[in-house]
């Protein structure tokens, strides 16, 4: 089983080159009309991004990934940056996300009514303006303006029937009216966009956003002229961000296996976002869930045990292999209690701890490796991928896959310099976000404030 899933697993770089020209690929044929890809390369509405000169109080909500979070932000201008921030961060409850839409946005918007009074006691708002938010909303959107836009689908671990092709500013706007919270969304932004815009505040060089969390997305500044499906007049910066939806990407040089396709079709969205599946943190525990189950079954390799919870989906998280993965200890300690804790399998031999790290090692690493190639499409369809490029490129990364699983990230980055070679790789640069895609959000609001032109 080991050595089988190993062949099928494998990317040599030329695939990975392959996966990589694909990618950019997709992303001209998505640019080029509605519907011409299974990237879907959606425009942002975001046309200028963050400057640093942003002022004024604003408030952010984040929803999609692993925690809901609220917040609000005091944008100090020029010289102070971010004066002042506070967040709270809220675990959806998971009927929640297969609900209504009406029980989803009511909620979201009593945690923001919460926040709002609690942040706001003996305070009194002075200056008649209404308060803005921005809205971090991490599913594809088609949107409308910077403040309005259809939801296409679900994906992860979403699926409320209701809420597809409807507006999902309006839904959070009615919600917010329930509750009394009198605050207005001016801006409704992917968590890969927000990733971008928050970066592009302190560093200009910074050309892609890029998420591998829960889920895994990538937002980028094109050329608007660049993008033939654009109708409207061109945006004064000559810029537009795209929101890739990558996650929707496929390739038949992509290392898809037996217990890929099982996954994919018990899955929430079988035939969708099959890039996603094979790279980000809600699916690879999963993955490696079903080689154990095959083994267990084939070669009775834990001894007689109880399947129920081995059987059982998405019962191995992320979390419990990256802890397993990262296991020092000369006896695989950590392995043997996880697999006791999260599996009921106890008593294994260290050879079998062994096989078992090794196959979390297979999965993993055809994750980061893949996730390289798909930033070394976005260099490729830039033309920032030719070795007489002097151009710092900087790639912004942010979820938990990323920024706890210490392998991911480390092969991720060493497999982007494999692809791009030696020389560019000093001009490439990988780095986590410094503040999550909420501020970003925040941080659009501002620059597309309606009282941005007013005194006062
Ligand atoms: C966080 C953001 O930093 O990264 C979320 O605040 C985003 O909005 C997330 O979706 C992705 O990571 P994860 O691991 O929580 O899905
Ligand atoms: C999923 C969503 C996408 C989001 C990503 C990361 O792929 O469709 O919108 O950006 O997850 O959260």
């Amino acid at each position: 089983v080991v050595a089988d899933l190993r062949e099928r697993c494998a990317t040599p770089v030329s695939l990975l080159r392959d996966v990589a020209v694909e990618m950019a690929d997709e992303m001209r044929a998505g640019l080029e009309k509605e519907g011409g890809s299974r990237v879907k390369m959606l425009l942002s509405y975001v046309d200028k991004l963050p400057t640093g000169r942003e002022e004024g109080l604003f408030y952010g909500l984040d929803l999609g990934g692993t925690n809901f979070r609220v917040l609000k932000v005091q944008l100090g201008g020029n010289d102070q940056r971010i004066a002042n921030r506070e967040s709270r961060a809220v675990a959806i409850p998971p009927h929640l996300m297969s609900g209504s839409s009406s029980e989803l946005f009511g909620f979201i918007a009593s945690e923001l009514a919460k926040f709002v009074a609690d942040e706001n006691k003996g305070n009194s708002f002075s200056s008649g303006k209404k308060r803005e938010l921005g809205f971090t909303f991490s599913f594809p959107v088609r949107q409308h303006s910077i403040a309005s836009g259809t939801l296409v689908k679900w994906t992860k671990a979403f699926c409320i029937e209701d809420a597809v092709g409807e507006d999902v500013v309006v839904k959070l706007q009615t919600a917010m009216k329930k509750q009394g919270v009198d605050i207005h969304v001016a801006a409704l932004i992917n968590d890969a966009v927000g990733t971008l815009a928050g970066a592009r505040y302190y560093d200009e060089d910074v050309i892609a956003g890029v998420i591998f969390g829960t889920g895994t997305n990538a937002a980028y500044v094109e050329k608007a002229n660049a993008i033939p499906k654009w109708e409207g007049d061109l945006p004064e910066s000559g810029d537009m961000v795209i929101n890739m939806e990558w996650g929707n990407f496929y390739s038949c040089h992509l290392p898809v296996t037996e217990y890929d396709q099982a996954l994919d079709k018990e899955s929430l969205n079988p035939g969708e976002q099959i890039y996603e599946k094979l790279t980000s943190g809600m699916y690879l525990g999963e993955i490696v869930r079903r080689v154990l189950l095959k083994l267990s079954v084939q070669t009775a390799i834990f001894g007689e045990i109880d399947h129920t919870k081995l059987k059982t989906h998405f019962h191995l998280r992320t979390p419990h292999t990256s802890a397993m993965h990262h296991d020092e200890t000369p006896d695989l300690k950590i392995v043997e209690e996880k697999l006791e804790e999260t599996l009921g399998i106890s008593g294994t031999s260290l050879e079998t701890r062994k096989m078992v790290v090794e196959i979390i090692d297979i999965i993993a690493r055809r994750a980061a490796r893949l996730a390289a190639a798909g930033l070394a499409g976005i260099l490729k369809k830039l033309g920032r991928d030719g070795s007489i490029d002097k151009r710092r490129s900087v790639l912004v990364i942010d979820g938990g896959l990323f920024e706890h699983y210490a392998k991911f990230s480390k092969c991720l980055e060493t497999t982007l310099s494999e692809l791009v070679g030696e020389e560019l790789s000093k001009s490439v640069v990988v780095k986590h976000a410094d503040e999550g895609p909420g501020i970003g959000a925040a941080l659009i609001a501002a620059s597309h404030s309606q009282y941005r032109n007013v005194e006062g």
